[in-house]
């Protein structure tokens, strides 16, 4: 039996087994999907005996994507640009292949919610991991304009430089954004965790502006109430965002594309 595996510290929390043994189940697949807790400063040992052991795949969360990166013998560009790896593929010629399927996650929870980015301006909000892990793939959906804002503004700064060859990408001060210019706001920052704001103007809140949050809850999360009391058209959640990245990495161990929609669901009930 194929066996795959998600790596993080801690790990208890993880949906990922269900959301991938839901996967499996749709698309008739013959694998294991498990949770594994690893040690912090044991990636390479975990990795090294998953891999030898005949694992085909893994996940890699939270503290370990920088690790997973440089245990990675081959890089795809997407990937390369993040500097973080969250999938790992055994190849059939021993290449342990690292991707990074976060940011198609989002663009696939966009695209699924209607939601257009070519010609539209979007807004990325923090410049930490989750926020380089998504540029490219924004990049790629041809935004007539990308800004990135930070509360640390050299941070969004150094994201703008890196990923200036790829599109129209800027970054620019929190304080300096009050124009209502945005189609749609991204928060990547993990201020909602904390039941904090990042620190964006009201009046960037119009009525057709679409909110994304990355973080997500059995409840609506800090930014989303936001945006939603001044008035947004739309908001979502990381959920989707979640079940997206899976459904890539899924895809590039399996070569076929689970359906998102059902397994959200499924995932927004039993989180109620
Ligand atoms: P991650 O990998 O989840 O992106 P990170 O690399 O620690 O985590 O980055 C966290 C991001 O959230 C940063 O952009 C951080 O801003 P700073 O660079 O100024 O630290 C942002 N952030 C966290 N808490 C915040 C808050 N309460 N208000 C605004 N920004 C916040």
């Amino acid at each position: 039996m194929d066996k795959y595996v998600v790596f993080g510290n801690p790990i208890a929390q993880s949906k990922s087994p269900l959301i991938h043994t839901l996967f499996a189940r749709q698309t008739s697949q013959t694998m294991t999907y498990e949770a594994q807790l690893v040690p912090l400063g044991g990636f390479q040992a975990a990795a090294d005996d998953f891999f030898s052991s005949g694992g085909r795949g893994c996940n890699i969360t939270v503290p370990f994507k920088e690790e997973a990166f440089r245990y990675a013998t081959q890089l795809t560009e997407r990937a390369k640009l993040a500097g973080a790896v969250n999938t790992l593929k055994k190849l059939d010629d021993g290449v342990i292949l690292g991707d990074n399927t976060d940011g198609e996650g989002l663009v696939q929870d966009l695209i699924q919610h209607q939601v257009e980015l070519k010609g539209k301006r979007i807004l990325l909000i923090g410049a930490g991991g989750a926020a380089r892990g998504v540029i490219l793939p924004l990049l790629a959906q041809q935004p007539a304009q990308l800004t990135i804002t930070n509360r640390t503004l050299s941070k969004a700064e150094q994201l703008a430089e890196l990923f200036s060859p790829y599109g129209q990408v800027e970054a620019s001060a929190l304080d300096d954004l009050d124009a209502p210019v945005f189609d749609v706001i991204i928060n990547s920052t993990s201020a909602s965790l904390s039941g904090q704001l990042p620190g964006i103007s009201e009046q960037l809140i119009t009525p057709d502006v679409i909110c994304y949050d990355m973080v997500y809850g059995s409840a609506t999360t800090t930014f989303n109430q936001w945006a939603q009391d001044l008035g947004a058209v739309m908001t979502l959640d990381g959920l989707g965002m979640l079940v997206g990245q899976a459904a890539e990495s899924f895809m590039l161990w399996r070569g076929l594309r689970p359906g998102a929609k059902q397994v959200q669901r499924e995932l927004r009930r039993i989180m109620q």
